[in-house]
């Protein structure tokens, strides 16, 4: 059974074609509102998601397809003590695709190694986070219109920033690719990360602190939050959250067609001022997300039929 749990379990070829096939449902969404009838997508998230969450089952009703779900771990008997192996197998009776969201790294792939049916990772602790990553290419796609050849700045929460890990692991693999990584030193990119998948795969990187100095290197801007919900101690967060806001003046040296992006939610990271910037993407992040996310469920109930 195919599941999605790391960005690599999809190649380049596989990500271009699901890019090909959410530019259609763009173009086209009369053709695919159907493309779903009779089937059920379970939204299993045992973590806090606004976007994610409804992104999934916008996704599923565009396609005429059905939701069932859960949206914390509270309300269901993983309070219980039952275990996420347990759960997937019942829900695997029930539905016929998973998405995942759990706070401990590892749990999608434990449901995947035991539903009978595909599971995708919608977010696992502070490891991975696969289809914001379709999301973020989407939009560098339509944006840039390239994947090679980017300067990409990674500014913000690069130790607990899961979509910051997927996207370093998904552009690696492109040809002329270099990382500028901006965070405080308590906040740096992962070893396991710089060193399997930067360092690895010979890419250029360099590292600071200082986003300013660095900001007319970029064609992309990659902010992120600082995240609060997996700091040890409050004092920490308290100290790092406003290490970079990004306000109109900082963007005096950027290039003028460098794209800024963010997952979503933003707290303080970037000033509301800067949304009307051409060069703010975020919000267009949104909505590619929903666009992969047919694609994505779309591909996975056709094998898991084939
Ligand atoms: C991100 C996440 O959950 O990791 N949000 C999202 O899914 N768009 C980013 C974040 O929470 O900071």
């Amino acid at each position: 059974m195919r599941s999605v749990i790391d960005i690599l379990d999809l190649t380049t070829q596989e990500i271009d074609s699901l890019i090909s096939t959410a530019e259609d449902i763009i173009e086209n969404p009369d053709k695919y509102a159907h493309k779903c009838e009779r089937k059920k997508l379970a939204t299993l998230f045992f973590e806090p998601s606004t976007r994610t969450r409804l992104s999934f089952e916008s996704a599923m009703y565009e396609l005429g397809g059905q939701v069932i779900g859960f949206s914390s771990a509270s309300s269901t008997s993983a309070s219980k003590g039952e275990s996420v192996a347990d759960t997937v197998q019942v829900i695997s009776c029930y539905a016929d695709i998973i998405a995942m969201r759990h706070p401990k790294e590892g749990a999608p792939l434990v449901a995947a190694m035991n539903a009978s049916i595909p599971v995708i990772n919608a977010g696992d602790g502070g490891h991975n986070h696969p289809t914001q990553t379709l999301a973020d290419l989407l939009t560098i796609k339509r944006e840039k219109g390239r994947f090679n050849n980017l300067t990409i700045g990674f500014c913000g929460d690069l130790k607990f920033g899961r979509t910051v890990h997927s996207l370093i692991n998904a552009m690696a693999r492109y040809e002329g690719i270099k990382f500028v990584l901006i965070s405080p030193e308590e906040l740096k990119l992962p070893g396991y990360v710089k060193k399997d998948v930067i360092e690895k795969n010979n890419i250029e990187y360099v590292q600071t602190t200082s986003l300013e100095e660095v900001m007319s290197e970029l064609d992309v801007l990659y902010m992120t939050r600082v995240q609060q919900e997996r700091f040890f101690n409050e004092e920490d967060y308290l100290r790092l959250r406003d290490s970079y806001i990004l306000e109109p003046s900082k963007l005096k040296d950027a290039k003028e067609d460098m794209i800024i992006m963010h997952p979503l939610p933003r707290v303080n990271e970037i000033s509301v001022a800067v949304d009307k910037d051409k060069r703010a993407c975020y919000f267009k992040q949104v909505l590619n997300g929903k666009y992969m996310r047919m694609a994505l469920i779309l591909k996975l109930l056709e094998e898991a039929q084939a």
